[in-house]
């Protein structure tokens, strides 16, 4: 199999750390030496493969290793460069202590994403599956592009880091190895780092997401939000898991009502998600402890052995940067040029044509901008938008 990291995400209590954990088992069924590492400070692979799990890779078979990233540890451990360059940064470096790191946003996150970039570069994995914290915190790991930009510009003022790195490695860090690292300084070193594993994340054959979700409303709100979110930043979502549907025929008035809910968002989640592969995983009747029970889902769902394959996903709308602002493009062949309506809601975008109408959840970030200008090509209805004036 060619590499991959595989990201799962999703809310708190969905179901991420029992799919993830599938993946791991499927993958090292079919003979990928495989890592399954969760950044969760609330770790629980540990219980999950009923195993006393420390701060360093545990293996637990020829092919499958697990691993519980303690974000301090690997900074203390594994970057100590970092934690020097950041205590001269925060000026007080004599006086400076490691807790004092906690005030930074994200540091956690971004030691634990350089730590996986690490393994993968090390070359001793195939496929490296992530166990995300939940999504909704105010950092998650996939604000990942936001936090970079943040640290560079906080960090590396162009001034500090020089042309005579930022030239060179715009164009060639990724197509050739880089030149004389002895000559880098530490400063420099990290920089590289960090823009290497942007481009590690943003290799949308390398690296994928995939959203575990549940049918219920709070649940499928966020799942939505948290798509867009991810276009916008340009990861390559290719799943959805919809964990703990129940089974269609249990014959009570209690619990069919409850079938009939999850119908209900199922079939929303499969109106929007309609681009992606999506799986549909049972409500087991106990828990998913221990590795037989977690091997139910890779029986009844992971049996396509390309299951962990990127796969190339057109999206039914797509965010991207843009010189002026952002834009977004839907995708809706067919429709009537002269008959396309679209305004800015509080929190959404609504596009209607004809019979045709959809909610497009904008990412927070988007929240300051105003439509600019739209315009419906090939079948692609693209809107731009702009900064809008600050009302504060
Ligand atoms: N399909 C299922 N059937 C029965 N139990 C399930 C199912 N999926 C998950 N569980 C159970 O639900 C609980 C939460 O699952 P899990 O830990 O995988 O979720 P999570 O999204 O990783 O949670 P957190 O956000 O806390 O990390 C666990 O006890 C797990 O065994
Ligand atoms: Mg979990």
């Amino acid at each position: 199999m060619e590499k991959r990291i595989m990201i799962f995400t999703g809310k708190g209590g969905v179901g991420k750390s029992s799919v993830a954990a599938a993946h791991a088992l499927k993958s090292a069924d079919l003979g990928n030496k495989t890592l399954l590492v969760s950044t969760d400070m609330a770790h629980n692979l540990g219980d999950i493969f009923e195993r006393k799990l420390g701060r360093e890779i545990v293996s637990i078979s020829d092919k499958l290793d697990l691993y519980e990233i303690d974000p301090q540890y690997v900074m203390e451990n594994d970057f100590p460069e970092i934690i020097k360059y950041i205590g001269s940064f925060l000026g007080d470096a004599g006086n400076f202590r490691i807790q004092d790191l906690n005030m930074l946003p994200g540091l956690d996150e971004l030691c634990s994403l350089l730590r996986i970039a690490e393994l993968h570069n090390s070359g001793g994995y195939d496929c490296i599956i992530v166990d995300c914290a939940p999504t909704g915190e105010t950092l998650s790991l996939l604000k990942f592009p936001e936090l970079l930009s943040w640290y560079m510009e906080k960090l590396f003022p162009i001034g500090k880091v020089g042309v005579r790195l930022l030239a060179p490695v715009s164009k060639t860090l990724f197509k050739v190895e880089m030149p004389n690292t002895h000559a880098m300084n530490d400063i420099e070193k990290i920089f590289v780092k960090l823009l290497e594993l942007e481009e590690l994340l943003k290799n949308r054959e390398l690296s994928s997401v995939r959203i575990v979700t549940t049918p219920e409303k709070m649940v499928v709100e966020e799942t939505k939000r948290n798509y867009m979110y991810m276009n916008l930043y340009d990861f390559n979502v290719d799943g959805l898991y919809i964990n703990r549907i129940l089974p269609g025929d249990i014959g009570n008035d209690f619990f069919d009502n409850w079938i009939t809910i999850q119908k209900k968002y199922i079939e929303e989640l499969k109106a929007t998600f309609s681009a992606l592969p999506i799986y549909e995983i049972p409500w087991y009747e106990e828990e998913l402890k221990g590795e037989e029970n977690v091997r139910r889902i890779v029986n009844d769902v992971l049996t396509d052995d390309n299951v962990l394959r990127t796969v190339v996903v057109n999206e039914r709308e797509r965010f991207e940067k843009t010189d002026e602002g952002y834009s977004l493009s839907v995708y809706m062949p067919g429709a009537d040029k002269t008959d396309i309506d679209m305004f800015q809601a509080a929190t959404d975008i609504v596009i209607k044509t004809g019979n045709f109408k959809r909610n497009i959840p904008l990412p927070n970030i988007l929240r300051s901008y105003m439509i600019s200008g739209a315009k419906y090509e090939d079948g692609v209805l693209k809107i731009e938008f702009t900064k809008g004036e600050e009302d504060e």
